[in-house]
């Protein structure tokens, strides 16, 4: 008899829905790619549909559903954080208390009306933390492990320590709101200019471009960092228990001024912060992560929560040696809140079995919807659209990456879509990453932004320690590395002057190595390995490639213009390449060119591109 479970996590940024099947994760999907909203927070009722539906299920089949937090805690935190702070927090009070009101305390009625009034059995709901460290621990490889949990706030927990062992979890510690270095770095990330919950990549991209001059004066006056790696924020300079904002008038004051404007020019100043910021951040990482090691004696660990995103202090974690080995959770943000918490019910509170056999539970984050051909070809024939069918596998990766070889970016749709933030190659815009103009290409012509990031690499797992000092498979693009010595550029005076431009486009289009497109500033790369057993046609293609070319690295970017969420089906992909100047789509084996696509008018084109908000 099967036991299946429904996790739920809605209502604070990115809902998602999970479905596991007797201990098996087999399907979860964020909200905002059904809907078409980047990172939608409601109630995730494509999601929960699409579940049940690749499950099999009806809602009268489930034997669980539970919810990723404690409402009632969260609310008491709102409560108490508000009465803490009046009469200066009435504002945002009550622009909070009717969503509370009206949804969040009234859920188990949300969830079953979501259910079509079908599901009659218990609700169960985990705490938020909890969820996070099933999450992590539940679904890596590992037997016993510690587990560390960072992100801004969950009910009144900011982080936690814990350890896993076998089929059961326990939070041994735990640091509490306002104190937390999620919503430290979500305050720079506001006061840099970038938006909070979404911008948090941005300046983590930003640091390598400047000096971490002010980490000493974030530690002296903003954040007391215990040697466990705990901290206390005096919560004078910040403004997100009382206010609207994140930043108070009196770290403006410290840094000399007010936050930047999103979309104004970025200044030495917001890139000496975006360093320092990043640079305590890693410091309490490091601190703890021993911290962790201490307590449980363990030798691997498993991260989750917003900050685990954060692949640089990931890397850095690695090379510590703290641990022997480390796995994060894929989608560490609040959506694999979803799949941890209906992990948690399986084996913590019904005491199911785990099997920690070395298999990637997250079967490579593909465990969204596929498409079959058969589909994709009756809407290609259903509206016209011109397009081969090449049956034979061969022959479409050769048609593939010799597209690649020749310049021209690709949009490659193939089987199930990524659950979490990342493309990893089911929804992927891809590029040949030794051409010195991919860059700007991609940037200008298909992702219609200006970035001063450089776009990640997918290598060959067997090839990754030829391009990287990497010396373990990352096939969830969460460990940054270094490109190797060898690949890198000796700058020239004038390439050496123009690094020094304030125009940071200007910076990062120097080439730095014989991977002009995919290495920072710094010499590091967001690396993704890709294996056969994850990734199969995938990983054929960049054989391919590499026959071609010699070369087994390309560039792998997600399948979406800027503000979009991850193109889900065949008919947003095709707009997306319509939209954006992509050359070829391939569709499963359908593959279209744009040389047979009939042109979008401007005026076609400037109202897709303003369907989504810049992000
Ligand atoms: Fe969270």
């Amino acid at each position: 008899m099967s036991l299946s479970i429904l996790g739920i996590s809605a209502f604070y940024h990115d809902s998602a829905a999970a479905l596991v099947q007797d201990g098996q994760i087999v399907a979860a999907a964020q909200e905002e790619r059904f809907t078409r909203i980047k990172h939608d927070h409601n109630f995730p009722k494509h999601a929960v549909d699409y579940c049940l539906q690749e499950g099999g299920l009806t809602p009268e089949q489930l034997d669980y559903v539970v919810f990723y937090d404690k409402p009632f805690l969260k609310f008491d935190r709102l409560l108490e954080t508000y009465l803490a702070y009046a009469p200066s927090g009435f504002r945002s009070f009550m622009m909070a208390m009717p969503l509370w009101l009206k949804t969040k305390l009234h859920l188990p009625r949300e969830i079953r009306k979501a259910l079509d009034d079908r599901y009659r059995k218990r609700i169960a709901f985990t705490g938020h933390h909890e969820s996070h460290a099933a999450s992590a621990f539940f679904a890596s490889p590992f037997a016993a492990a510690a587990i560390l949990t960072l992100d801004g706030v969950g009910e009144w927990d900011t982080a936690a320590i814990g350890w896993g062992k076998g089929n059961q979890i326990k939070l041994l510690k735990t640091l509490r709101f306002p104190h937390s270095l999620g919503l430290l770095y979500s305050a720079f990330t506001y006061f840099c200019g970038f938006k909070v919950n979404s911008g948090e990549y941005k300046l983590m991209g930003l640091a390598p471009y400047g000096e971490p001059r002010y980490a000493d004066l974030i530690l002296e006056k903003l954040a007391d960092l215990k040697p466990d790696g705990s901290l206390a924020l005096d919560l004078s300079y910040f403004d997100y228990c009382a206010g609207l904002t994140m930043t108070s008038p009196k770290l403006e004051r410290l840094f000399g001024g007010p936050p930047r404007a999103p979309e104004a020019m970025i200044t030495q100043r917001e890139m000496d912060l975006a360093a320092s910021i990043q640079k305590v951040t890693e410091e309490a990482v490091l601190r703890m992560a021993r911290t962790a090691r201490q307590l449980t004696g363990a030798r691997a660990l498993c991260l989750a929560g917003g900050v685990a995103l954060n692949c640089v202090a990931n890397g850095k974690l690695l090379r510590s040696g703290i641990f022997e080995d480390i796995f994060i959770q894929p989608a560490a943000g609040d959506a694999g809140g979803a799949v941890g918490a209906a992990l948690f019910v399986h084996h913590q509170l019904l005491d199911q079995p785990r099997a920690a056999n070395g298999a990637d539970t997250m079967r490579g984050a593909g465990l969204g919807p596929s498409y079959s051909n058969e589909k994709i070809r009756r809407f290609l024939d259903g509206r016209g659209i011109r397009y081969q069918f090449l049956a034979d596998e061969a022959e479409l990766l050769q048609a593939t990456a010799q597209a690649m070889v020749s310049g021209q970016v690709v949009g490659w749709f193939h089987g199930r879509m990524e659950f979490g933030p990342r493309a990893l190659g089911a929804r992927s815009i891809l590029g040949d990453a030794r051409n010195e103009t991919m860059q700007a290409t991609m940037n200008l012509r298909i992702k219609f932004r200006e970035s001063f990031r450089p776009f990640a690499p997918c290598v060959l797992e067997e090839d990754m320690s030829q391009y990287f000092e990497l010396d373990r498979p990352s096939p969830y693009m969460l460990l940054v590395a270094d490109v190797r010595k060898e690949l890198r550029h000796e700058l020239s005076p004038a390439q050496l002057q123009l690094m020094k431009d304030p125009d940071l486009r200007k910076r990062v289009n120097v080439p730095r190595s014989t991977l002009p497109a995919i290495t920072h500033v710094d010499m590091s790369a967001r690396v993704q390995t890709v294996d056969e057993a994850r990734h199969g046609r995938y990983y054929r293609l960049l054989k391919e490639f590499k026959r071609q070319t010699g070369c087994g690295v390309i560039i792998n970017t997600s399948f979406n213009i800027r503000g979009e969420p991850i193109v889900c089906t065949p008919q947003d992909a095709y707009r997306c390449f319509l939209g954006s100047e992509m050359d070829v789509l391939v569709l499963e084996n359908c593959l279209l060119r744009r040389s047979e696509q009939p042109a979008l008018s401007a005026a076609e084109r400037a109202q897709y591109l303003a369907s989504f908000k810049p992000d």
